[in-house]
Order: C-alpha cells, then structure tokens, then sequence
C-alpha cells in the first residue's frame, strides 16, 4: 500500500544523492504504476486544489488535483520538480523566454501511471483537458511555498511574481464553474 510517510521519508533519503531528482523520478514510477493503491491513501480526487504532504525548506511534495477543464497559466518554478499521475491527465506547454517575451517550445501530455522530471529553469503552462479530475503528486526540489518566482498573465503573457494567491484562484473558479456544469448537466 502506498504510505505517505515512507513516501516522504523515501524523497528525503535521496537528498544526499549528486541527483535526486533522477531516484525520485524512479520511486515515482513505482509508485504510480499502482495508482489505485495512491488513490486509497490519498482519497479518489473529486475537489481541485494543492494539498501539502510534506514541505521543508529542501523539498516539498504536493498533492495536486486539477480540475476538470482547468487551465494554469505559465510559470516557473526554479527548482526541479517529479510529477506523478495517479489519475486522469495532465497536459505541459513548455515555453522559454525571448527578447519578445515567452515562446511555447512543445509539450508533454502526462498520463495515469507516467512519471516525468522539469529541470528548475523550466516554465509551462498546465491543464486538464479531460472530463475527469487528475490526481498528480509533485516533488521540488526546495520550498514550493516560499520561492521567488514568475508567472505569466494568462492573456497578455506579461511576466510578474508569482502569487499562490492567484494559483489558489484558479482552482476555486475552476471548481465553481464544473461544479455548475455539473448541476446544469446532471448525469
Ligand atoms: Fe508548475
């Protein structure tokens, strides 16, 4: 069964190694590759948001769940980062910076049991293009919470700090709007 504690405890062992992230990247694997055990612990997602599971000055690790539908605009994180899907799908633009500002360079679309690592220059945008919630545990590589770092305006793509205020936002409009549709739509 997964445990979130040895989870944990598991990321932090890797701490000492020259390159955590590749052996988080490994334990990750094995451990979505049971996702039905990660969604007994963790609950089956039914409600967008970023729970915490650990976080530490050195390392923070997350349980996200995305939303239907929902979109995150780009942002960066400055600090490497494993992500793992129990559930559903999550879909990465890349972008990187320009003297005309942020240029998409591709994406990665993440599916239940895949497991991937962003290097910590890396900014993307995130979103759930699925009729299902996705639940996803991310790993960083320092603290998610206190980090200075950018985010882009969804429409104008204008660069300013990141506030996970505005992050927080968009879970809670996102819900409200599947939340309508569920109740416009009742299946
Ligand atoms: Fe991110």
């Amino acid at each position: 069964m997964f445990d979130t504690q040895e989870f944990v405890a598991s990321c932090r062992a890797t701490l000492t190694e020259s390159v955590p992230q590749l052996a988080i990247k490994e334990l990750m694997l094995r451990t979505v590759e049971r996702p039905a055990e990660v969604e007994a612990a963790l609950g089956t997602p039914a409600v967008g948001g970023i729970e915490p599971l650990h976080h530490s000055p050195e390392l923070t690790v997350l349980n996200i769940i995305w939303t239907p539908g929902m979109s995150l605009s780009p942002h960066d994180h400055r600090m490497w980062v494993v992500i793992g899907l129990y559930g559903g799908q999550e879909d990465n633009r890349f972008y990187r910076r320009t003297p005309q500002g942020l240029a998409a360079v591709g994406g990665k679309e993440l599916r239940i049991e895949d497991a991937v690592v962003l290097g910590e220059d890396v900014i993307h945008a995130v979103s759930n293009p699925g009729r299902t919630f996705t639940g996803a545990i991310h790993v960083y590589g320092g603290d998610f919470f206190a980090a200075k770092r950018s985010e882009w305006d969804p429409v104008t793509l204008e660069e300013r700090p990141w506030d996970i205020a505005n992050t927080r936002r968009v879970f809670t409009d996102a819900n409200e709007r599947y939340a309508a549709e569920r109740a416009d739509r009742p299946s």
